[in-house]
């Protein structure tokens, strides 16, 4: 693990608010472009077919990354309901992290990426002037494939977050909960370690380096984490793919229960695990499409796009 994958969270934390390399008002000029067989109309018509009960947290409109030339999302649009679990599948090379990334601004970070579109978190656009990018990634967190937490006590990688945020500093958490700053950061390690289904494996230890536990602990304490700031949205990219399978399920478990709280979208190249986790999911294939879009069930069982039948049914990947 390098220092710089460790420090992640904490450098997209400190993010300026600087808008550099966005353009989202202006067109792109590129053509619109038919793929084999069908075109974005029809799969377009399929997306807006895709009803589903409760709110929309999420938005995502005409939406076009290209990393110089590499034109990697062509024109995807979604709606992303709330506290639910949205999977995002397909083969690798699709766009799937790069989709990801742009809910909460994290291509801003890639000098070479050009994002054109829209994205509203419940109904506020985030690609605006203005918009306070440590404040947006607050809302929206991120969980990354390889576990990544600091070199510090279990207790600081959960308290780190909201003392950077200066939540503990001006006493808003210890006002929020009616607490002493210092039980204010008890109280909060302890809800944020129980919500990640962690608090019984290391409650004796919470001064431990967190570099001790096991990868998949590891990942429960990222989770954690990154709940510990109070997101409203978390984006997992691919949580599990780096853990055995008793780990894994694990995730899997807490993924599912924490979508009574909170919007999960998650990314992973593991059909079984989209099929069993999600409850609508997003299929990319080849070119940065967005192909189809819909009940987990509905688009494992019976796809509208052959594409993605042969996807799914492993002719292609
Ligand atoms: N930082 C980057 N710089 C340049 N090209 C990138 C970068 N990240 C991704 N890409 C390109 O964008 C496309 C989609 O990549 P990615 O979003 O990582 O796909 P996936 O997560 O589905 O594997 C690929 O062609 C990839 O090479
Ligand atoms: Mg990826």
């Amino acid at each position: 693990m390098t220092e710089t994958t460790q420090s992640t969270d904490a450098e997209q934390a400190a993010e300026s608010t600087q808008t550099t390399g966005i353009d989202i008002e202006g067109g792109t000029g590129q053509p619109l472009e038919v793929t084999s067989g069908e075109t974005r109309e029809q799969t377009r018509d399929e997306w807006v077919e895709y009803e589903f009960d409760g709110a929309a947290k999420l938005a995502v409109e005409d939406l076009d990354v290209y990393y110089g030339d590499d034109h990697a999302l062509k024109s995807v649009s979604m709606e992303i309901p709330e506290n639910s679990v949205t999977a995002l599948i397909g083969p690798s090379g699709c766009g799937k992290s790069t989709f990801l990334r742009c809910l909460n601004r994290m291509n801003d970070r890639i000098k070479a990426a050009r994002i054109d579109g829209s994205v509203a978190l419940e109904g506020e656009e985030i690609y605006q002037d203005g918009v306070n990018l440590v404040e947006l990634r607050k809302r929206v967190g991120m969980v990354f494939q390889s576990p990544n937490p600091f070199p510090k006590s279990i207790r600081d990688n959960i308290s780190y977050g909201p003392r950077k945020h200066g939540d503990l500093e001006t006493g808003f958490l210890a006002g929020l909960l009616g607490r002493s700053d210092d039980d204010a950061v008890d109280d909060l390690v302890e809800r944020s370690l129980r919500q990640a289904a962690l608090w019984d494996e290391v409650q004796d230890r919470l001064d431990d380096n967190a570099l001790g536990l096991s990868g998949g602990q590891q990942q429960r304490l990222c989770i954690a984490r990154a709940l510990a700031t109070d997101p409203e949205v978390l984006l997992m990219d691919e949580p599990a793919s780096a853990l055995d399978p008793i780990a894994t399920s694990k995730i899997e478990d807490l993924v599912h229960e924490l979508a009574e709280d909170y919007t999960v979208v998650i990314v992973t190249h593991n059909m079984q695990q989209a099929a069993r986790i999600s409850d609508q999911t997003a299929v990319f294939l080849t070119g940065g499409e967005l192909v189809e879009y819909g009940e987990t069930e509905q688009v494992f069982e019976d796809p509208e796009s052959q594409r993605v039948e042969d996807y799914i049914s492993g002719k292609f990947g």
